[in-house]
């Protein structure tokens, strides 16, 4: 089976996964379904085309799909879900036949998804970024008033 949907299959993602969706049913604020973390894939695979950036797909999708997979201990554990997140990583990528170095790529992309990487920047980790910030369609929410996140993250706009 391919490596991606290993990790989907994996049951430390799905105990994970599975407890986020429950946690989050009634969340009104933005969730963190599986469209999500599929919207931000290929997102992040869409700009990696448009820039001629030579990044792995797989490397691309299992990011995207281990990304906010840490939430759940956020909101049970109070560790910060991009910490959480990179933690599951060692867990479960191993299992699915990631490689150390490509394990580390991802992890590094998760603990930054959250900022802006300032200085060198590291172009794997900005598409993180990037794809997640715009996978949110904020000029069509409702809750965009009581948003914590910052105007300069915000989709305002139908962008592409
Ligand atoms: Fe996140
Ligand atoms: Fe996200």
């Amino acid at each position: 089976m391919k490596r991606v949907h290993l990790i989907y299959e994996h049951p430390v993602f799905q105990e994970k996964f599975r407890a986020l969706q429950e946690e989050e049913k009634d969340r009104k604020f933005c969730r963190h379904t599986l469209e999500h973390l599929l919207d931000v894939a290929r997102l992040m695979y869409i700009d990696a085309l448009e820039q001629g950036l030579p990044v792995s797909k797989e490397l691309i999708y299992a990011t995207a799909l281990m990304h906010d997979i840490g939430r759940i201990d956020q909101v049970e554990k109070g560790i910060p879900h991009e910490q959480a997140g990179a933690d599951l990583c060692d867990v479960i990528l191993p299992d699915c036949g990631f490689s150390e170095d490509e394990a580390n790529k991802i992890k590094g992309a998760i603990l930054h998804h959250r900022k802006a990487v300032e200085g060198a920047q590291d172009l794997f980790f900005e598409l993180l970024y990037r794809a997640d910030k715009r996978s949110r369609n904020c000029f069509a929410c409702g809750m965009k008033k009581e948003c914590n996140w910052d105007e300069e993250k915000m989709n305002l706009k139908i962008e592409y």
